[in-house]
């Protein structure tokens, strides 16, 4: 499998790919491959020829230095595990920082509508600028037809698709289902990190997100944050950071559920020190 560290490289490799008339996706992941990463890329190596698989942890979506530095770095073992999926088909961007900024890590500023301003916007500051930033430069270095994102991070799905749009950017953006381990926690490359206490702790969050859309049936929006509220407060070791619900369309908090509109529930949870993120399609 080849495997490319600088930006002209892997422009070559593409030019080489378009001149035979190969379709390409994209899989953009900061490593730290899982299962749900490879989902993804199985899921483009269905509908394209080429499937370019970017790894790169991008400093400018960290608000939290100690994140960034503890951000789990296994690019042996991420080309092992890609290489057991296609040798052929799939092609690896794992450049260093400053083949991507050429020496200037910096965000650009982005009006995603307001989507920015909710839920993880709220809690990481920049982190969206940080994201819209390196997923734009990754589609223009890389010029796929389509890319792949998990409906993990909703709200970065919903960027991407408002960049896309504002910047009429020729690429379809396929969304691709939360994978879970057998456990129901969310699929995380951050997951390698929780202590074992907290790993058996945190499939805790989504059995809350399927009591939380059984107990939406029958009560209001209102009703069911607080009900979560209140099981986080004795539990001794996730500490919830928000619970919404949220409409998917705007991504603002419901303040009275419409049959028209389609709802999604959001939370955060620091499990120790590790944040962990996860959602549920509430109708
Ligand atoms: O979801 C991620 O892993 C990252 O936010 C992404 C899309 C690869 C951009 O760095």
């Amino acid at each position: 499998m080849k495997v490319y560290t600088e930006k002209q490289q892997i422009v070559n490799a593409i030019d080489a790919f378009k001149v035979k008339k190969q379709t390409l996706g994209l899989v953009p992941t900061m490593g730290a491959l899982h299962e749900g990463h490879l989902a993804l890329v199985k899921k483009a190596l269905e509908s394209n020829d080429k499937v370019v698989v970017s790894i790169f942890v991008n400093p400018t979506q960290f608000d939290n230095k100690e994140d960034l530095v503890k951000y789990p770095r296994t690019l042996e073992s991420d080309i092992e595990l890609l290489s057991s999926v296609s040798e052929d088909a799939i092609v690896v961007y794992a450049p260093a920082v400053d083949d991507v900024y050429d020496g200037d890590a910096v965000s650009e500023t982005f009006d995603f509508d307001g989507l920015e301003f909710e839920m993880e916007g709220k809690f990481r500051v920049g982190h969206f600028d940080g994201v819209g930033t390196i997923v734009k430069r990754l589609f223009e270095i890389i010029k796929p037809n389509k890319a792949y994102f998990g409906e993990k991070d909703f709200q970065q799905l919903a960027i991407i698709k408002k960049l896309v749009e504002k910047h009429h950017m020729p690429v379809t953006i396929v969304p691709c289902p939360i994978y879970r381990e057998p456990s129901g926690l969310a699929m995380s490359s951050r997951n390698t990190r929780l202590k074992p206490d907290f790993k058996e702790a945190a499939p805790y969050i989504y059995e809350i997100l399927e009591t939380a859309k059984k107990r939406f049936g029958t009560e209001s929006a209102d009703e069911v944050m607080q009900w979560v509220e209140k099981q986080f407060e004795s539990h001794e070791l996730l500490k919830l950071e928000y619970f919404i619900i949220a409409d998917v369309a705007t991504l603002k908090t419901v303040k009275r559920k419409s049959n028209q509109n389609t709802y999604r529930a959001f939370i955060a949870v620091y499990a120790d020190d590790i944040r962990l993120i996860d959602n549920i399609a509430l109708n």
